[in-house]
């Protein structure tokens, strides 16, 4: 694991989006492995203005989302969809037919599971997966407990899960209480991973992924046996492990 100890979010965001920008140069097909929630939405925001000042295309990048909310259709305000379009599919011009989020409103999720883990597998290798770190250490949705040789499955979410997402919702019972998401074993597979981290709820998390025993009651300790995991983390995330 390369750890990144930075000042704070902003620093956090910038220097991701280095390393994906310099990605993107490298390899304009790139499959990018996305996340959503507020760690990314900096790193996001870097890119759109490195868009407008560089001119850094995205028209041939292919793009797999983590996770997807059960019940939420894809034009909800809430979905991973509508995020996705917003903060960075729009901005950026990446064409539809290039992104791919599991869908949280079919008639049969099991099939939907299927379906997804096939396109990620069509697609080859994702070569970069973006990953923030729930503070009970789930990635993805993969909470407490998940398998680490998961596939794409349906999770239940963990009550602190819906209470730290409840921000986004008029109510805590409008949170869905299931998703989709991508397994454990998925993101393994990924060529790079880069984790994001900020602020102090995710300090006692962020120890246990660096320093703790892997176990799958913390989903991201598995990436220290990843052979290519960045984690780029600010200084109260980093507080616990000095
Ligand atoms: P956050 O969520 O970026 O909104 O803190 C991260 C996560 O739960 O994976």
């Amino acid at each position: 694991m390369k750890i990144i100890v930075v000042e704070d979010y902003q620093e956090m965001s910038k220097k991701a989006a280095e390393i994906l920008i310099k990605k993107v140069h490298e390899n304009p097909s790139a499959v990018l492995g996305l996340a959503t929630g507020s760690t990314p939405v900096g790193l996001y925001n870097e890119l759109i203005e490195d868009r407008q000042k560089n001119g850094t295309s995205y028209k041939d990048i292919r793009t797999v989302n983590l996770d997807e909310y059960i019940g939420l259709p894809k034009e909800d305000k809430n979905s991973y969809f509508t995020f996705m379009c917003e903060h960075l599919f729009k901005p950026l011009e990446i064409p539809n037919d290039h992104t791919h989020i599991p869908k949280g409103n079919t008639t049969d999720h099991l099939e939907e599971c299927d379906r997804y883990e096939k396109i990620i597998e069509s697609l080859g290798q994702v070569d970069l997966q973006i990953l923030g770190i729930g503070s009970n250490g789930h990635i993805g949705f993969n909470e407490p407990g998940s398998s680490f040789t998961g596939n794409t499955h349906i999770i239940d979410l963990k009550e602190s899960t819906r209470q730290a997402n409840a921000r986004f919702f008029e109510s805590i019972d409008d949170v869905p209480k299931q998703a989709i998401t991508m397994g454990v074993g998925t993101i393994m597979k990924s060529r790079e991973i880069l984790l994001l981290a900020s602020g102090k709820a995710k300090a006692e998390a962020i120890r246990g992924t660096i320093h703790g025993e892997i176990t799958e009651e913390l989903p991201a300790s598995i990436l220290q046996t990843h052979p290519n995991v960045t984690i780029i983390v600010d200084k109260e995330a980093y507080s616990l492990c000095e």
